[in-house]
């Protein structure tokens, strides 16, 4: 029945413009209807990573919930963690609408959307209305667009968020901020960690632990700065990656919107971010966490995205396309391929295609 109303929402939501149709569904989800039926609970799904207990390996990505308004709602559809952002000091409006395009013949989006969001403030004030509700949350942090000093920027998110957050990501992976993927480069990337992880370490003192910060980054990087980025990730000890944001590239798309400026999401960015996610992985050792993301949108691609390196896995768009119920789906079928191949944990398949992977062509 559940399964019939996603689809019969997805024609109607189709005809909104993308903008609108998130809008709506984010006010359905705040408005507490039920959209999902109550995914399965099992202690093969669960892992503790970076200090933090997961029921199970599958989370939203970023811009989803930009303003922290319904982690909640997400937890409750079966997700085992939500990241709310990315939230700039300055509440901001972005770039000119329209700014989504779907490509629905290629399952995929473009945004170019450029952090618009409600600012530090509001944010912070929702998560810690919700904080006693417990659940991991995670807190995506950027910078604004006309910041004068950007990596101040990200010291402050991280000394007002740290507290309240399950886990802090640092996004210099948007390629909608002019100039923002430049703090990839090694020099700049290196006082940025840098100073995140001295500020993470400052508010650390009065709390129990610090809190883990992850760094976000992109799908359009060349091997050496892999290297770079993976040297400095340990260097500076983050406690872990996030792979990855939007892609730049546009091979092999069908639909009429793929000339539009901005980043590409879903299953035409599965390929790269994976072959990444392989990379980072051998670049960085069997024991620091990673996210894998990128068009993941079904129990077999959450579950490559592990064979290829990651710990945990996030999507996006697979929502967009499939509706609310996916979360639930997709930890079925992880579930049922537990059960079937007589594993005591899920994570037992990590990197067991790695290698394959990562010598997969980037094109
Ligand atoms: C409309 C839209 C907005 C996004 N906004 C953000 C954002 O604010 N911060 C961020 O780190 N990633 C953002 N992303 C990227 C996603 O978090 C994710 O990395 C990317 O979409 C790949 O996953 P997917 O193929 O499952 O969508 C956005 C993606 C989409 C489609």
């Amino acid at each position: 029945m559940k399964r019939l109303l996603d689809l019969a929402a997805r024609p109607l939501l189709f005809r909104l413009d993308p903008e609108r149709a998130h809008g709506l569904s984010i006010a359905a989800l705040k408005s507490g209807v039920r959209l999902s039926d109550p995914p399965p609970v099992s202690r093969k799904l669960s892992l503790t990573l970076a200090g933090l207990d997961f029921p199970n390996p599958l989370g939203v990505a970023a811009g989803y919930d930009k303003n922290a308004e319904v982690p909640d709602a997400l937890l409750k559809l079966g997700f085992g963690f939500a990241e709310c952002g990315t939230i700039t000091p300055r509440p901001q409006a972005g770039n000119p609408k329209p700014r989504i395009f779907r490509l629905a013949e290629d399952e995929a989006v473009i945004n170019r959307l450029g952090f618009n969001n409600e600012g530090h403030q509001s944010a912070l004030a929702r998560l810690l209305a919700r904080a006693p509700q417990g659940g991991v949350v995670g807190v995506n942090i950027g910078a604004n667009r006309d910041s004068a000093d950007r990596m101040a920027d990200y010291e402050e998110g991280v000394r007002l968020f740290a507290g309240v957050a399950s886990y802090l990501t640092i996004n210099i992976s948007s390629p909608n901020t002019a100039g923002l993927r430049a703090l990839q480069d090694r020099e700049s990337l290196a006082e940025l960690l840098e100073r995140v992880m001295r500020a993470r370490n400052a508010q650390a003192a009065g709390l129990d632990t610090g809190t883990p910060v992850f760094l976000k980054i992109a799908p359009d990087l060349s091997d050496e700065a892999m290297a770079d980025i993976s040297a400095e990730v340990l260097d500076k000890r983050v406690d872990g990656l996030i792979v990855s944001n939007t892609t730049l590239a546009r091979a092999g798309l069908k639909s009429a919107a793929a000339h539009e400026t901005g980043g590409l999401s879903g299953a035409p960015l599965f390929e790269r971010s994976t072959i990444v996610l392989a990379r980072m992985r051998k670049l960085i050792g069997p024991w620091l966490p990673i996210i894998g993301v990128g068009g993941v949108r079904s129990a077999e691609t959450a579950l490559e995205k592990m064979r290829a390196g990651a710990d945990l896995v996030q999507l996006y768009t697979g929502m967009i396309y499939q509706g609310p119920g996916l979360a639930a789906r997709i930890l079925r079928g992880l579930d049922t391929y537990a059960e079937r191949e007589g594993l005591s944990s899920i994570a037992e398949i990590r990197d067991s295609r790695v290698e394959e992977w990562a010598a997969r062509r980037l094109d």
